[in-house]
């Protein structure tokens, strides 16, 4: 998939219409290095959109959309998210130089980290927030519509990732999106045209996870 920047316009409404359901679900994953050119509203407003078709308790729909592309707010979102992630990445960058630590895992933290060093180029963060219920924050009303703007984003060829460090700097981060205490940012989508492909994420098999009828598995120590 081609970024907008291209000289055909994007035919938004037949983007990502032609994916098959289960093979879009088997491929998307986290896709951290994103190229810096724009993404159209139109494109984000679609993938918001299948976010709205999420399920959620009393079908309250309680999730608001928050898109920050421009590129002054960008930096500021990138300086918080940077510097909190250096302190919570640094005791596996540190473990990573071990030459027995799993390539997957240290591929992993890099990849998390480029993320963290180049959101500011990220063209649109995108901050999912949920209303509370009874005073209580209700994330998990939230993921599932979280999971559907992950998805259509795979559908329609951009790169996303779910991030959440950013509820470290929430009391700040909140009010300068202008959101009241009664509707907190849940998680920060990092959307943009992938520089790599989507591909089939490492997974553990189906068959160490699934039993029938009863848990056969071992206690965790
Ligand atoms: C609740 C939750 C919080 C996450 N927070 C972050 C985060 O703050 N930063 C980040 O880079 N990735 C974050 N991730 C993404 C995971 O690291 C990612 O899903 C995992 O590495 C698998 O990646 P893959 O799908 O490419 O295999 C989060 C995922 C979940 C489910």
């Amino acid at each position: 998939m081609d970024s907008g920047s291209d000289s055909e316009p994007l035919d938004i409404e037949a983007l990502g219409e032609d994916l098959k359901l289960l093979e879009g679900i088997r491929t998307t994953r986290a896709i951290r290095r994103l190229k810096p050119d724009p993404v159209p509203k139109e494109l984000i407003r679609k993938v918001c959109e299948a976010g709205t078709f999420a399920p959620s308790g009393g079908n309250r729909q309680p999730w608001k959309f928050i898109a920050v592309t421009d590129p002054e707010r960008r930096v500021w979102v990138a300086d918080r998210y940077r510097k909190v992630f250096r302190s919570y990445i640094a005791p596996a960058l540190e473990a990573a130089k071990a030459p027995d630590y799993p390539a997957r895992k240290r591929r992993n933290a890099l990849a998390a980290l480029h993320l963290a060093d180049h959101l500011h180029e990220a063209p649109v963060h995108l901050f999912v927030a949920g209303w509370k219920r009874r005073g209580t924050e209700q994330s998990q009303a939230l993921f599932p519509a979280i999971q559907n703007i992950l998805l259509a984003c795979r559908a329609v060829g951009l790169g996303a990732s779910l991030t959440t460090l950013h509820t470290s700097f929430r009391d700040e981060l909140d009010p300068w999106l202008g959101l009241p205490p009664e509707i907190p940012t849940c998680a920060l989508l990092p959307i943009g045209w992938p520089i790599g492909r989507y591909g089939t994420p490492p997974r553990e098999s189906v068959d160490e996870k699934l039993y029938w009828d009863r848990y056969e598995g071992e206690d965790p120590a």
